[in-house]
């Protein structure tokens, strides 16, 4: 029997790679997030390209609003995989300097976020008999760096739901990943962060020989999911090579 698997923030980067590769090992997958055009086009790209595919679903969900979250659980009903993606970060202001609201929109999808989407599907996950959470978080959310703040309080936050939930539902047949890259070069994260100044955005990357893609992250998350039902891969940090730490970098220039 196939199981299902939902991912948020499929519509780009990390997420529609894990969206490609659950597909690939055999899951009908759920592709969540707002831009509803981009679902349709990588559910068709799917089809055409995964042979024998599940059933690829796009379903539009803004994970910051509880009645699209209440709409996504309507329609997804069975789930083993939920794979808590979408998120990211806003700026790169100092604490002395922070834009408030920009902390507040961080906090409200990378936390909230996940949170509103796991209790949602929870008893889903739970009924499955074999559920699995997996929360994609970052070397963020363990190692803060100047600049990060709002990103890092939010992404460590991620870290301490995800453990607090391993914790809870140790006796329910739920297991949870975290799942914490280093740099990743997506076509939209950076862009996002720095409100669509393409120069601000290649800067992270810029000189960096091989950073990570997003094909890397849902190599590990779906290396995670495809482990026997016993086995809990508690979290996986991964980084290119060529980067020991956030602010510990290699770069050719
Ligand atoms: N790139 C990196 O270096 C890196 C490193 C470590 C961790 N991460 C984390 O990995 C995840 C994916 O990042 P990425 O690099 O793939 O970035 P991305 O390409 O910008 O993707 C972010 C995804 O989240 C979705 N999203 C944002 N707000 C949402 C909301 N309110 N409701 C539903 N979906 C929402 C976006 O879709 P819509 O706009 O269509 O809603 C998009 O699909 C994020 O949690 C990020 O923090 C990234």
């Amino acid at each position: 029997m196939r199981k299902t698997a939902v991912v948020t923030g499929a519509s780009s980067g990390i997420g529609a790679a894990t969206a490609r590769r659950l597909a690939a090992e055999g899951f009908h997958v759920v592709l969540a997030a707002r831009r509803r055009d981009r679902l349709d086009a990588l559910a068709k790209e799917i089809g055409e390209s995964v042979p024998g595919a599940g059933r690829i679903v796009p379903v539009e969900l803004d994970v910051t609003s509880q009645a699209s979250v209440d709409a996504l659980a309507a329609a997804v009903g069975g789930c083993h995989v939920l794979v808590n993606n979408a998120g990211g970060a806003l700026g790169l202001e100092s604490v002395a300097t922070a834009v408030l609201d920009e902390w507040r929109a961080m906090y409200d999808t990378n936390v909230l976020g996940l949170v509103r989407v796991t209790k949602a599907l929870l008893p889903a996950l739970i009924e499955s008999g074999n559920g699995h959470v997996v929360n994609i978080t970052s070397l963020a959310g363990h190692v803060p760096y100047e600049g990060g703040g709002g990103y890092n309080a939010a992404k460590h936050a991620a870290y301490a739901v995800n453990e607090v939930l391993r914790l809870e539902l140790v006796a329910q047949p739920v297991r949870v990943t975290e799942v914490a890259p280093g740099l990743v070069k997506t076509e939209e994260f950076s862009l996002v962060r720095f409100h669509g100044d393409e120069e601000r955005a290649a800067k992270p990357y810029e000189g960096v020989p091989e950073p990570l893609v997003a094909d890397d992250v849902a190599d590990c998350v779906a290396w995670a999911v495809t482990r026997p039902p016993h086995v809990n891969i508690d979290r996986i940090d991964v980084q290119p090579r060529v980067q020991a730490a956030p602010h510990r970098l290699h770069r050719e220039i």
